[in-house]
Order: structure tokens, then C-alpha cells, then sequence
């Protein structure tokens, strides 16, 4: 079976499971790792028993790499990807792949014009649970989706420092909505703010509206003691509650409650999977740029819209 040979840029609390996972992985060869933290590349680089580079310029140049896992700050995710697409590599970016459109736009061109693989580390699509929500509401099983309610919230990961809550964490549901509901909303009004985190928003409750008339509601914040990851989806004919942590479903109508159970997943597993199989199959992967590019939009808008204290209309 081939393998394809893999680097992870960005060796933090999540690189270091990307590069975990690729080493675990039957179709994946981790073959270098890179931080510019000279003490952590060293670290993890032994740990997965692979070479170690602060300066991934250097380690692109290595022929032996197909493809990278780019997992730095946000603030530095489309920089790093950028050069990894120019020194001809296929690219997963994590979350939230830029910092602003322009950048995310100069990504897709590249990798276009290039003929690589870009995709986005939207992880949620990964969840069996999810995938089943949405197909649910594609084939009408819970009659006509009205509406959908997202709750992403926990304490602030304080070494997240260079985004807010909007880009680094509702991120998430923006797209999950976008994937649930194969639909891209019209318009978006938000409210955001800061209780604790002395550059960036903190909290946010953010409303989209689609032109079926369909609505999604999604909260997130760095102030809750407690993680809570919910998915609830209003059907005319009934309801879809999923917990993204244990990966529980809930379905309900008026006469009975239903627990379809499935294996749990994990799902960095499932889409490092994905991404090295849509790079052997040739095939389009599950999240593409365009993905990225359009939620990023709506976070965008979306803070926007808070400033504003007005709806903003999306293009
Ligand atoms: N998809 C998900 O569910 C998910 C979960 C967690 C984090 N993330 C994303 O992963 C990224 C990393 O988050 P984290 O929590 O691991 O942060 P982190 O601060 O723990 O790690 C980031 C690492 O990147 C390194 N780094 C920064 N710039 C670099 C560069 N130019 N070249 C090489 N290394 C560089 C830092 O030294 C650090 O070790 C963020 O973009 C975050 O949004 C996604």
C-alpha cells in the first residue's frame, strides 16, 4: 500500500495529534515535524521518532513530503500554508485558515493553480452523529428543517491569544450549519464582547438567517465553567439534539425518543484519513477551500454585524 509521506507545521496542543494520528495511520509516513519552538520541535520530533525543523522553509524542501498539516497560531495559518502550497505540497490548514478573506482567497488560487489538495480542519464533519443530522434533514426525516441551535462553550484556553471566540471557536458551528443545512445564509446578526480576554471577544451569540426561511442560532464563549459541545435541530416533524463530546444522538418526535447508537469515532482520525485518501483517490475532499473561505466570511460578518449592532448581508 503506498504511503503518503506527511509533516505537521505548528507542534502545539493540536499539531502534536495530527502528528500523533499520522504516525498511527496505515496510508500516512510522518516524516518531519516543525516548530519554532526549538525545545518543543525537539520534543515531539523524538517522541514520533521523525526530524525536526524550527524553520519550515527548510523542511518543504524535503521531496519525501506530500503533504502537511498546518496546526500554527491562527494568526500564522494562511502564511504557512501559503508555502507549503508554493513548494508544491497538498495542504490541511487548521481552523480558522486566515485571518481575512483576501489571504483565504490567495489560497484557493494557489492551490488551484497548482492542482493541490486544500482543505480546512472544520473536525466537526467528521462526527457520525453529524453526518446523520444531515442527512436526516436532506432526506426530510424530521419533515422540514426550521431551525438549528449550536452551543460551543467552555473557559478560555488562555493559550489562544492572537483570535477571539468568533474566528477560533464558533467558527465551527458557522460551518456546521452551512454543512447541515447545504444552504448558505443571506443575512447574519451577532453580539459579541469581552468580559475577561483583554484583546478579543470573549462571548458571542450570532444569528443567521437563510432565504427558506430557516434560522441558526449559535453561542459560544471563554466564560463557562464547564465544556458543553451541543447540536439541537428543530424538524416540522421532530427534533435532533447530538452532544459533539460523547457523540450521543437524540432523536424525538411527539410519541417517542430514540437513541441511534453508533461506535465512537475519533474524529481527527476520520479526517486525516480523508485527507491522505482524497490525495491517493484523487477525489474532492469533504472540506474544501471554498468552505473555509465562506464561513470565514460569516465570522467576519459577523463581528462586523456586533459593531454595527445592525444585520449584515452576505454576499
Ligand atoms: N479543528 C479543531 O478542532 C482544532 C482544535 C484545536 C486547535 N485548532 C487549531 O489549531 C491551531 C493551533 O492551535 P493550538 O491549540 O495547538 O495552539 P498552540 O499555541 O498550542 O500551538 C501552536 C504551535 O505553533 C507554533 N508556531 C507558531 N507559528 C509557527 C510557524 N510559523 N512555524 C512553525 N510553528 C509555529 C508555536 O510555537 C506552537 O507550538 C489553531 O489555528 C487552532 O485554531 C483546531
Amino acid at each position: 500500500m503506498k504511503k503518503i509521506g506527511v509533516a505537521v507545521i505548528g507542534t502545539g496542543f493540536w499539531g502534536r495529534n495530527h502528528a500523533r494520528v499520522y504516525k498511527e495511520l496505515a496510508s500516512t509516513n510522518l516524516v518531519a515535524i516543525c516548530d519554532t519552538n526549538v525545545e518543543r520541535a525537539k520534543a515531539i520530533a523524538d517522541q514520533f521518532g521523525v526530524k525536526a525543523y524550527t524553520d519550515s522553509g527548510r523542511m518543504l524542501k524535503n521531496k519525501e513530503i506530500e503533504a502537511v498539516s498546518v496546526c500554527t497560531w491562527s494568526t500564522m495559518l494562511a502564511k504557512e500554508a501559503q508555502k507549503s502550497l508554493h513548494a508544491g505540497k497538498h495542504v490541511l490548514v487548521e481552523k480558522p485558515m486566515a485571518t481575512n478573506t483576501q489571504q483565504a482567497e490567495k489560497l484557493l488560487k494557489t492551490a488551484q493553480e497548482n492542482g493541490l489538495h486544500l482543505t480546512v480542519g472544520f473536525l466537526m464533519r467528521f462526527i457520525p452523529g453529524l453526518q446523520q443530522i444531515r442527512e436526516a434533514v436532506e432526506k426530510k426525516k424530521i419533515g422540514d428543517m426550521v431551525s438549528a441551535t449550536a452551543k460551543r462553550v467552555s473557559q478560555w484556553p488562555e493559550r489562544i491569544g492572537d483570535v477571539g471566540v468568533v474566528k477560533d471557536t464558533a467558527i465551527h458551528d458557522i460551518d456546521v450549519m452551512r454543512f447541515i443545512s447545504q444552504e448558505d445564509p443571506v443575512s447574519v446578526y451577532a453580539k459579541t464582547g469581552s468580559m475577561r480576554h483583554r484583546k478579543f471577544e470573549d462571548y458571542a451569540q450570532i444569528m443567521l438567517n437563510y432565504e427558506s426561511g430557516k434560522s441558526a442560532f449559535i453561542e459560544s464563549n471563554w466564560l463557562t465553567p464547564y465544556k458543553t459541545r451541543t447540536l439541537n435541530v428543530t424538524g416540522s416533524d421532530a427534533i435532533m439534539r447530538l452532544d459533539y463530546i460523547t457523540q450521543e444522538l437524540w432523536v424525538e418526535n411527539a410519541q417517542e425518543t430514540v437513541q441511534p447508537r453508533r461506535a465512537f469515532q475519533e474524529p481527527l482520525k476520520m479526517e486525516l484519513q480523508h485527507f491522505a485518501d482524497c490525495i491517493l483517490e484523487k477525489k474532492k475532499p469533504v472540506v474544501t477551500g471554498v468552505d473555509g473561505l465562506k464561513a470565514l466570511q460569516i465570522a467576519i460578518a459577523a463581528l462586523q454585524s456586533s459593531a454595527k449592532n445592525a444585520a449584515v448581508k452576505l454576499k
